[in-house]
């Protein structure tokens, strides 16, 4: 299975209603150092891990400035530069004090810095989809979403999302500009944004759940998962990746990792086709552990 897996299979989803993208994505926060900080611990690991990602038919890249800062774009940049096909995410709006440690900052004049400079290591004119990292609560929100909007009018970014929002928060930045995807965390044992899902799905916004394993803890031996994972032949992560395909069809997955293996075992995930039966058991084994 694992030498024709491809995230073709679950399905696409045309981001801000005109990049069409193969729903299971790729996150590359985890292609960094410990903490997210400074360069990967097997960089040839992380690289040969990107390469592999167009064969494997993924083609929604997540990063942001902050992972490293700098060595998740610069990698990317390397290795899948002129990313024929690829539709590369980023984010901007934090900074970074150290290992993991991330500071907000919405000042018009620092977001627009994140944007050229993210331009810059890209190596693109444009970012198709930019998103903010998070809503600074020192910065009044319209000054923030005010500059997003200007950067978008200039064809600096082409389509704007949002991270770690409340639908308060998504429709006060609809009034700048359109939302075309909202990254919050989401997990089968982590709900708590399922009204903000439920508000992506009415709108046809691209829904991200970030920590989409639990940081590997769903792909761990030992819970209702691997009965499941067993019958259809994949690794037990797979199993908590396909739940969210079928959860709702505005979900692009993002799982994270820095190895090829992993990554191959993830993308089984597009082909598994869960029973209802075997959705409602994994939901209410979910929500017992939540
Ligand atoms: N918007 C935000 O605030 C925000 C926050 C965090 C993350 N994100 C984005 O969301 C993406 C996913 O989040 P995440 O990386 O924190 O969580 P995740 O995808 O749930 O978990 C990633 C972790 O799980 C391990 N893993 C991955 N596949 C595995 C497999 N098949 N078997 C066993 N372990 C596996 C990885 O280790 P190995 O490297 O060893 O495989 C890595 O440590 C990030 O890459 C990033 O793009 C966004």
């Amino acid at each position: 299975m694992s030498q024709t897996v491809s995230a073709a299979a679950s399905g696409q989803f045309k981001i801000g209603g005109d990049i069409s993208v193969n729903r299971l994505g790729f996150g590359a926060m985890r292609i960094t150092g410990k903490g997210i900080w400074g360069d990967p611990a097997d960089p040839a690991a992380a690289r040969a891990t990107l390469a592999r990602l167009p064969e494997l038919g993924v083609n929604f890249i997540d990063t942001a400035d902050s992972y490293g800062p700098n060595t998740s774009e610069d990698l990317i940049r390397e290795v899948l530069h002129p990313y024929d096909g690829l539709l590369i995410a980023t984010k901007g709006g934090l900074t970074r004090h150290g290992p993991d440690r991330w500071a907000p900052v919405g000042r018009p004049e620092y977001l627009r810095q994140c944007v050229l400079m993210s331009l810059r290591r890209l190596g693109v004119e444009r970012i198709d989809l930019w998103q903010l990292h998070r809503i600074d609560p020192k910065t009044p929100r319209e000054e923030t979403f005010g500059e997003i909007a200007k950067l978008r009018q200039e064809g600096l970014i082409r389509h704007v999302g949002l991270s770690e929002v409340n639908v308060e928060e998504i429709e006060a930045a609809r009034k700048h500009f359109p939302v075309v995807s909202v990254q919050n965390r989401y997990n089968l044992g982590d709900r708590q944004s399922e009204a903000v899902l439920d508000y992506c799905e009415q709108h046809a916004i691209g829904f991200i759940p970030w920590f989409p394993l639990a940081a590997g803890s769903l792909a761990q031996p030992g819970s209702a998962l691997d009965d499941i994972a067993k019958s259809h032949g994949v690794a037990i992560g797979a199993i908590a990746l396909a739940w969210l395909l079928k959860r709702s069809p505005v979900i692009l997955p993002i799982p994270g990792t820095g190895s090829v293996d992993h990554l191959v075992e993830n993308v089984a995930a597009a082909q598994v086709k869960l029973t209802d039966a075997e959705f409602a058991e994994l939901d209410r084994a979910g929500r017992v552990t939540a």
